[in-house]
């Protein structure tokens, strides 16, 4: 790696925020953050025991904070005992208990309202129905939903009585649901008939099944949900639906209180190596962050309604949909489908029926929803809107103005959080009342959040402008805890860089003469697709396992929507055609990973060689593939290739 990184993104438009908006907000003034930011500096640990004692309602007080006697595993608040379903909504009852707390849309246009009250009264059946089913705090649960307010009742539930959920995204693959399933041993799995997405009824239920026929030892139960009505089969001494299980259950179910560092749920994200690791979160820590966050970063009032556009297969739809909202006791939308349903007004027409006020989703949605044209969202009405938010990659400065101008009416500022399925809650983000903020800059770090960047060497960069790794040097509440089940993985992947000294993020960044952090990219590979990582490995573990395939090598592809996509360079076991065009195979091949992994990992473009290019000792030239992969003149040093022929046959040229 070169020393240092050099960027070519040049920008220097700036937006401070409006009077109006500062004049409301919650944080005021950069120097109201300037000085939440010192006083963090002076005292970490008595800053987040401060707010740990103000934003949580506990059980039994904590005495000791931060406890780093097993450092890198770090533990926050470990005396205390507190529940987070009751910190999200009991608490809540006595005075906002008619509080619409959800307000739910389907696909296909069916709306719901539900009171803190009615969803305290859901959360309890369930929880009380998961018990008689025999779970108990400690077991795993896995959820393979699709995206309606059981979801978010599940998880809730599982909270509730202590057992650790893990939510696998329903476009994954009955194969994947199996692997997660059983690295985590889990012994329920919660899932639905099916879910409506992109006008069409996925089959969550069929591909359980698959999945529970390939092995799954742990399993005992599972629930189903009935959401889209598509024909099912239960097997009577396994499966229950959810309104027989919920029939005849108790209204109230006491919470458990748990240790703050209980395992709240794992999480399930790709590394550089080919098997899924499962991110552990503890129970205290991570929701006072999404607490501090909900409020510092979207800066939520009472009469905000909050829409999170993100799933809860992934952490954003953890952290911002199933937890921190509920938390601060606010009203959010959630809306099951997908953004093309009929057609790609369908984000604005939610946002105005159901007068969104804050609206935060991801770059690769805006940039679809922009290529779209301005007259559509011109359609409908989006004065309620008061603050955008973006997350889950760079957003690039032309697709931030197009949101400024197109969605926030040039009155709305814009949040570009940066955070990780690990970090559990936003790290680097505007504080909107109190930041100016510059189109594809995720700002400033947060208060209490010690972000730097430092070179190969561990040595921080000070030079303004100069490229390097981004890490974290202090711990903070809402970290990782482990690599579930494999402690040794989590030492290797986040804090062997530099001897267990910081927390590597895996992002390259660098910060300008203002002291604002620009993310650059990964520096593993982890590829980037439409927001959501995907290990490369994993990709070519897939589709290595096709009985044709000899040899794969994957590389992302600069793309104008989805920011990067996949492309496979393919080594056959027998002949490939003279062209290297193989349309059915490469069919073959895209639907073959998708079954594996799922839709989300189906290469855009394959191209098939007789042999991948290596270094002499073997090595795959990744960064030369990656340029051929976009397209661009090779001006990479090729002499350690051992055949540089084939850089020909690569490009496509033989
Ligand atoms: C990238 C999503 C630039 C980054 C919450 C990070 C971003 C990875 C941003 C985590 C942002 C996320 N600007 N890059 N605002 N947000 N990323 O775990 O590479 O799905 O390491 O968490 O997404 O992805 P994850």
């Amino acid at each position: 790696m070169d020393k240092h990184l050099q960027s070519t993104l040049h920008e220097d438009r700036i937006f401070p925020p409006s009077d109006d908006f500062s004049a409301r907000a919650r944080i005021k003034s950069r120097k109201e953050l300037d000085a939440l930011r010192a006083k963090a500096e002076a005292d970490h640990e008595g800053f987040w025991a401060g707010l740990a004692r103000k934003e949580l309602d506990w059980q039994t007080d904590f005495t000791q904070t931060l406890d780093e006697s097993h450092a890198p595993h770090y533990q926050w608040f470990s005396d205390g005992k507190l529940n987070i379903s009751y910190n999200c909504l009991d608490r809540h009852l006595a005075a906002h208990g008619d509080k619409t707390a959800l307000i739910f849309e389907g696909e296909q246009g069916d709306t719901r309202h539900i009171s803190y009250r009615e969803l305290h009264r859901e959360v309890c059946l369930f929880a009380n129905g998961l018990k008689s089913l025999g779970v108990a705090a400690g077991d795993r649960v896995i959820l393979y939903m699709p995206m309606t307010p059981e979801a978010v009742i599940a998880m809730q539930a599982c909270a509730r009585i202590g057992a650790t959920h893990s939510v696998v995204f329903g476009g994954f693959s009955a194969e994947s649901l199996k692997d997660r399933i059983e690295n985590a041993g889990a012994k329920v799995v919660i899932t639905a008939d099916g879910g409506h997405r992109g006008g069409k009824v996925v089959a969550l239920k069929a591909a359980t099944d698959d999945a529970l026929s390939r092995g799954c030892e742990s399993l005992e139960k599972v629930v189903v949900l009935k959401r889209a009505g598509n024909a099912v089969t239960l097997q009577d001494d396994r499966d229950v639906w959810w309104h027989d299980l919920i029939e005849g259950q108790d209204e109230t179910c006491e919470p458990l209180w748990v240790d703050a560092e209980h395992p709240l749920f794992l999480l399930y994200t790709s590394g550089s190596t080919g098997k899924p690791k499962g991110v552990q979160h503890a129970s205290a820590g991570y929701l006072l962050n999404a607490i501090t966050t909900m409020k510092w970063v979207f800066d939520i009032r009472h009469d905000d309604i909050f829409w999170c556009t993100a799933d809860v297969g992934w952490i954003t739809g953890h952290t911002y949909v199933a937890y921190g909202p509920l938390a601060v006791g606010a009203t959010q939308i959630i809306y099951e489908g997908a953004p093309s349903v009929p057609d790609m007004g369908r984000f604005w027409k939610v946002c105005q029926d159901h007068k969104a006020t804050i609206f935060y989703t991801a770059p690769t949605a805006i940039r679809a929803l922009m290529k779209a044209g301005d007259d559509i969202p011109a359609n409908y009405d989006l004065s309620s809107l008061r603050l955008l938010g973006s997350v889950g990659e760079p957003i690039n400065p032309e697709a931030w103005m197009w949101y400024h101008r197109v969605i926030g009416g040039e009155r709305c500022p814009i949040v570009d959080t940066w955070w990780q399925t690990e970090t559990g809650a936003h790290m680097i983000a505007p504080i909107p009342g109190a930041v100016t903020t510059k189109p594809g800059s995720c700002t400033l770090p947060l208060p209490g959040i010690a972000i730097d960047i430092v070179d190969p060497d561990g040595q921080p960069i000070s030079e303004p402008n100069q490229g390097g790794v981004l890490v974290i040097k202090k711990p903070w509440p809402s970290m990782i805890r482990t690599v579930w089940g494999d402690d040794q993985r989590y030492y290797d992947t986040y804090w062997g860089m530099f001897d267990g000294k910081y927390y590597v993020a895996g992002d390259n960044a660098r910060r300008d003469e203002d002291g604002y952090y620009w993310i650059m990219g990964r520096i593993d590979d982890v590829l980037n697709i439409s927001g959501h990582r995907l290990g490369t490995m994993e990709v070519e573990s897939a589709l290595v396992a096709h009985p044709q395939v000899a040899e794969a090598a994957v590389v992302g592809r600069p793309h104008a929507i989805k920011g990067e996509s996949i492309f496979a360079f393919v080594v056959l076991k027998g002949e490939r055609s003279a062209d290297g065009i193989d349309e059915d195979l490469t069919r073959e091949l895209r639907d073959w990973v998708a079954q594996q992994i799922g839709p989300i990992a189906k290469p855009d473009d394959i191209r098939y060689a007789d042999n991948l290019p290596k270094t002499r000792s073997g090595k795959i030239m990744r960064r030369l593939l990656r340029t051929i992969a976009a397209g661009e003149e090779i001006t990479q040093d090729t002499s350690t290739l051992e055949n540089e022929a084939i850089l020909q046959q690569l490009q496509g040229k033989t």
